[in-house]
């Protein structure tokens, strides 16, 4: 069961086992594992034992699917790493769960640039980041400019402002004025005075003043970039420059790289830090662990781009497959440089959660390398927890091993999202009162218990304006439930199914 107030920001990023058949591995990624199988065997049943690997893994992924929807914020995404065994299955299955209206894109990931030599005929460069949102609109942000970019704006001004200048006349397609009749106009610019005016086509040169025109040559006529209100309302930004080489006149703009917005990421991701050797040489040359402690860990690199997309300063992150722990580092890392809050829930099944999963957060948090591959540590703290036996067996039956605490402590949370308050000698069926409800648990281990004036009198002390009771059965009438303003809720029909 997860516990724990989800509400709102939550964003997904999870990298399920690709299902490759490869079962030497620490994680076995081949849904042969045996705690799979057994799982298989209890919740998809006999067939579970005769299903092809695709329709295992199916199986395997659609109720965490399922879950994951319902845990996702309204507006948050979900992104998954997979690669081409399952990534059309992958796609089915999240257009039945999350809607193919709610398909965002699929991210080309280029993690081994090469490409893998033991592919027969084409050799694979790259994976798939699948995204799809939940409901509603969401925003995403953009990539910071790549050096390639911030390398162009080569000027800079009195208060020490990187800029470039650039022609407003427009190059490429559609820059004729034929093209486009409303980006032809001319401006006015007096030289002794410095004055430059956004003109109109039918206006006659004033005295003093020259004419400046998009011409892609003396005889072809151009565009600007801009129509008339943009330069009008951006006319600061410009300014005119006599270019000797053509003999002409033309308007420059000067573009400030602290004043360009972030770059829209593109479907294919090409850079260095996704690829994957970045992922073993954090895990092994920087993080200190063995090759064999776990193959294959995402590069950190990868996974902050997906924040940066994605997050906000208080999200929350929660990474279902978790493996080496790559995405809790790379929430600690973005927090670390923009002083950022986000929050991060890990899930891993494996031995290794607490060896690896959680010693590699405690080493991001606490610092490590040495020499000239020492990082400092990001601080922030977790708890770690391992499940306990499920509240409810598969037949919907309550697990009477989990002890009736537990039991209690669910039933207020899933009911009121607040913790159980302090038992009561008088009420032992008393869980709390939320918002003017009192809720009860009426639950014996060795009989049933009934919903009827005896109990009432007995057990229900707590004055309230409404009552949720629990119990096996209920012996009161609509009316009588109604004239008390009592909810009746029967055990184990009623138990929320997270
Ligand atoms: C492809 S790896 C993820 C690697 C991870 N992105 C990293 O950078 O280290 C898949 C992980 O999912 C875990 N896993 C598989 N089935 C799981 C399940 N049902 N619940 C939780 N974790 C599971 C595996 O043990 C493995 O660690």
């Amino acid at each position: 069961m997860i516990y724990g107030n989800l509400a709102l920001k939550l964003e997904k990023d999870f990298n399920p086992p690709y299902n490759t058949g490869n079962e030497g591995w620490v994680y076995n990624d081949n849904v042969n594992d045996p705690r799979i199988k057994k799982w298989l065997g209890e919740v998809v049943g006999k067939e579970g034992e005769d299903l092809s690997r695709h329709d295992k893994w199916l199986c395997m992924m659609y109720p965490r699917l399922k879950l994951l929807q319902r845990l996702l914020a309204d507006d948050g995404a979900i992104f998954i790493s997979i690669d081409y065994y399952e990534q059309p299955f992958l796609r089915m299955v999240m257009d039945e769960i999350f809607g193919s209206q709610n398909f965002i894109s699929e991210i080309a990931c280029v993690n081994k640039p090469s490409g893998r030599s033991d592919d027969k005929y084409i050799a694979t460069a790259h994976e798939s980041i699948v995204i799809y949102k939940k409901s509603t609109e969401i925003v995403f942000d953009g990539f910071e400019p790549e050096e390639h970019i911030t390398r162009r704006y080569t000027k800079v001004d009195k208060d020490n402002r990187l800029y470039r200048e650039e022609d407003l006349r427009k190059r490429g397609s559609h820059d004729t004025r034929e093209d486009r009749p409303n980006l032809f106009y001319p401006f006015f610019y007096c030289e002794k005075t410095n004055d430059l005016i956004v003109g109109e086509n039918d206006d006659i040169t004033p005295n003093e003043y020259i004419r400046i025109q998009p011409m892609k040559s003396n005889t072809v006529e151009g565009t600007w970039r801009w129509g008339r209100d943009t330069a009008l309302e951006k006319k600061s930004y410009i300014h005119p420059r006599y270019m000797p080489n053509k003999g002409q006149w033309s308007v420059f703009e000067w573009q400030y790289l602290d004043e360009r917005g972030k770059v829209k990421p593109t479907s294919v991701w090409n850079f260095k830090d996704v690829n994957s050797e970045r992922g073993s040489e954090m895990f092994e040359k920087f993080l200190g662990f063995k090759k064999t402690d776990f193959q294959n860990p995402k590069p950190v690199g990868t996974i902050e781009r997906i924040l940066q997309i994605a997050t906000d300063k208080d999200s929350i992150v929660l990474d279902s497959f978790a493996g080496s722990g790559t995405t809790a580092h790379a929430v600690l890392n973005l927090n670390k440089a923009d002083g950022g809050n986000r929050k991060f829930i890990l899930i891993e099944m494996m031995d290794y959660a607490e060896d690896i999963t959680a010693e590699r957060v405690r080493r991001v948090m606490d610092g490590y390398g040495t020499g000239k591959k020492k990082v400092d540590g990001t601080g922030g703290d977790f708890s770690f927890y391992e499940l306990g036996e499920p509240l409810l067996l598969p037949n919907g039956n309550i697990n009477e091993d989990v002890g009736t605490d537990k039991l209690r402590e669910y039933i207020y949370f899933t009911e009121t999202q607040q913790p159980l308050e302090p038992s009561r000698e008088s009420e032992p069926y008393y869980l709390g009162t939320h918002f003017a409800k009192a809720y009860y648990f009426c639950y014996e281990k060795d009989r049933r218990t009934i919903l009827d004036y005896e109990l009432l009198e007995a057990a229900v002390k707590t004055r309230a304006d409404g009552y949720m009771i629990y119990a096996d059965t209920c012996t009161l009438s609509e009316s009588q439930l109604e004239k008390f303003n009592i909810t009746f809720k029967k055990i184990p029909r009623d138990i929320t199914r997270i």
